[in-house]
C-alpha cells in the first residue's frame, strides 16, 4: 500500500506474525515513493535508515547520508530537502543521473532490508507498472536484500521477469519506456555491477501479477515466467481496473458489470497458484477464497488500519471513529487519478477529496512518479502529469481538459503517510485511499473498545475463517 503505508514497519509486523502463528502471511512492502521516504527518515535522523544504508554499500550509503542525514535536536519547522525527481535518470545530467540512480537503488534496498531483519518470515515488493521509470533501481535494490516476492499491477508488466532473470545473475537489464507520440525504442538501463560484487548472483524473487481478470494472467503467462497471480476486484483500495463497459453512474463512479468478473476455472487450470483481492479480508471471505481454490487473500484496507500502518496516527484515529460512526464514505473516482486508473477515496474533509482543499491547492508538481514520458517537438523526451500546474502540462502537448479534476497523488498520499512537503503555504494536504468494503473494522472494533488493533490480531481473526469451516 503505497505511499507509505505499508512500509517497512507494517510489512515486518505482517511477516514476524505469520511466523508466530504458523501461517503462510506474505509481508508486502510499498515500493512507490521510497527516495522520497529515505530521505525524509534520514532528514529526521533515523537511526533505522543509517543502519540499514551502512549494510546498503559501504561508498554510496556514506554519500546518501553525507547528503540527507541530520541528527541531533530537530526543528519542526524546517522545510525538508527533496529528493531529485527520477526523470533526472533519463534527462539529468551525468551526475544527476547517477545520484538519483543510487539513491533509488538505497531506498529500495533499505525498506527490504528492514522489513526482513531478524525474522525469515517471507518479505514482498510492490511496484505499479505505470512508474516504469523506477522498475530497474527498485527492483535491484529490492533483490540485493533478498526480496522474496515481487508484486506488480497496474498495467502489463511483461518485461518484469527479464530484469528479475538478469538481475539475479548479475548481469544488466534494461526497460523498454512507453514514450506518448513516439515510435522510437526507449530502453532504460542498469548494470547492477555498480551495487553488487562481480561474480555474485543474487536470489530471483517469484513475480505475482496483479489483475482483475483472467484474461490478462492468461496472455501474460503464456508469454513469460509467472509465479502466480492476485486477482484484484474493484472494491480494492488503491488504483482499480477500469470497467469494461466505461459506463459512469451519475455520482461518477465506474458501473462494474459481469464481463468485469474473472472466471476462477480459467485461473485453475493455469496451474498456478492466486490470491483473491478486493473484500477478502474476513473469515468468511477468506475460507471462500480457499473453497473457490485460491491459494490465500490479499488485504489491505483493514491493515491500513491497524497499529503498525504508515498513516499518520490522527488521520487513522479519525478513520477509526468515522467507520466506527458508519460515517465514512468512499467513492471509486474515474478521473482522479493522474495515472488514468479509476481510484478509490475516502470523502474526507480536511484532506482533498474536500473541494475546498482541493480548489485552495496551487498545483505543484516536486516529486514527479505518476509522470507520463513524451516526445518533445523536435528532439529528445520529457515528462508531464496531468496534476501539474495547467499551462506547464498544455505546454508540454497536453490538454487542458485532461487535468481536470486530477489530484496529485505522489504528494497527497505521502501527506497521509507523514511525508508530506512543505510548501511556503504551509504543508500539503491528505487524499486517503481504501477499499469500499470496511464494515471488518467494525468487529475489530468491538473486540478493542479503545479502537486499536494490531496486524497480529487482523491475521489472527481472518485465518479463523478456514477453522470455522473445517
Ligand atoms: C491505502 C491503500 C493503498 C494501496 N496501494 C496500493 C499500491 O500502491 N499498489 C497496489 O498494487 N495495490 C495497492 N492497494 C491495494 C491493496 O494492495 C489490496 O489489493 C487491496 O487493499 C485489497 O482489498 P481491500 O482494500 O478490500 O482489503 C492499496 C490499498 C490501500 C487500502
Amino acid at each position: 500500500m503505497g505511499v507509505g503505508v505499508s512500509h517497512w514497519r507494517l510489512a515486518r509486523a505482517v511477516a514476524l506474525a505469520g511466523q508466530r502463528l504458523g501461517a503462510r502471511v506474505l509481508g508486502v512492502v510499498s515500493g512507490t515513493g521510497l527516495p522520497i521516504m529515505l530521505v525524509n527518515r534520514l532528514q529526521a535522523g533515523d537511526q533505522d535508515a543509517v543502519r540499514a544504508l551502512e549494510a546498503f554499500h559501504p561508498v554510496i550509503g556514506r554519500e546518501i547520508m553525507d547528503e540527507y542525514l541530520v541528527e541531533g535536536p530537530q526543528d519542526a519547522n524546517r522545510r525538508c530537502k527533496l529528493p531529485p525527481k527520477p526523470e533526472f535518470m533519463v534527462t539529468g545530467n551525468k551526475r544527476n543521473k547517477a545520484r538519483m540512480m543510487r539513491l533509488a537503488v538505497a531506498s529500495a534496498f533499505v525498506e527490504v532490508w528492514l522489513a526482513k531483519e531478524g525474522h525469515s518470515g517471507p518479505i514482498g515488493i510492490n511496484v505499479l507498472e505505470k512508474i516504469q521509470l523506477m522498475h530497474l533501481p527498485v527492483l535491484l535494490g529490492a533483490m540485493m536484500a533478498g526480496v522474496d516476492h515481487v508484486l506488480v499491477g497496474a498495467g502489463i508488466p511483461h518485461q518484469i521477469p527479464a530484469v528479475l532473470a538478469n538481475f539475479a545473475k548479475n548481469e544488466p537489464a534494461s526497460y523498454r519506456m512507453d514514450v506518448s507520440g513516439s515510435t522510437e525504442k526507449h530502453q532504460l538501463t542498469l548494470d547492477p555491477r555498480e551495487f553488487v560484487a562481480d561474480g555474485k548472483s543474487l536470489k530471483r524473487p517469484k513475480f505475482l501479477l496483479i489483475a482483475s481478470h483472467h484474461a490478462l494472467a492468461m496472455r501474460l503467462s503464456s508469454t513469460v515466467e509467472v509465479d502466480g497471480f492476485v486477482i484484484e476486484g474493484p472494491s480494492a483500495g488503491g488504483h482499480n481496473a477500469p470497467a469494461r463497459g466505461k459506463q459512469l453512474a451519475e455520482d461518477g463512479q465506474p458501473i462494474y458489470g459481469d464481463r468485469d468478473k474473472p472466471d476462477l476455472s480459467k485461473l485453475i487450470d493455469l496451474a498456478k497458484p492466486f490470491w483473491l483481492a478486493g473484500s477478502y479480508g474476513t473469515p468468511e471471505r477468506y475460507a471462500e477464497a480457499r473453497e473457490m481454490g485460491a491459494a490465500g487473500v490479499q488485504v489491505g484496507s483493514v491493515f491500513a488500519l491497524c497499529d503498525e500502518s504508515g498513516l499518520r496516527e490522527e488521520l487513522k484515529q479519525e478513520l477509526r471513529e468515522r467507520i466506527g460512526a458508519e460515517a465514512l464514505e468512499i467513492k471509486t473516482s474515474a478521473t482522479a487519478s493522474p495515472s488514468g486508473f479509476p481510484f478509490q477515496i475516502v470523502q474526507l474533509p480536511g484532506t482533498l477529496s474536500d473541494p475546498c482543499v482541493y480548489e485552495s491547492r496551487e498545483r505543484i508538481c516536486n516529486m514527479g512518479y505518476l509522470v507520463e514520458a513524451y516526445q518533445k517537438q523536435g528532439e529528445g523526451i520529457s515528462f508531464r502529469c496531468p496534476a501539474e500546474p495547467v499551462d506547464e502540462f498544455v505546454r508540454k502537448g497536453g490538454s487542458a481538459a485532461e487535468t481536470a479534476g486530477k489530484i496529485c497523488l505522489c504528494n497527497g498520499l505521502g501527506a497521509a503517510a507523514g511525508h508530506g512537503y512543505m510548501t511556503k503555504r504551509g504543508p500539503e494536504p491528505s487524499i486517503v485511499t481504501l477499499g469500499k468494503d470496511i464494515g471488518f473494522y467494525g468487529r475489530l472494533a468491538k473486540l478493542h473498545p479503545a479502537g486499536n488493533f494490531s496486524a497480529e490480531e487482523v491475521i489472527r481473526t481472518i485465518l479463523s475463517g478456514l477453522s470455522a469451516t473445517g
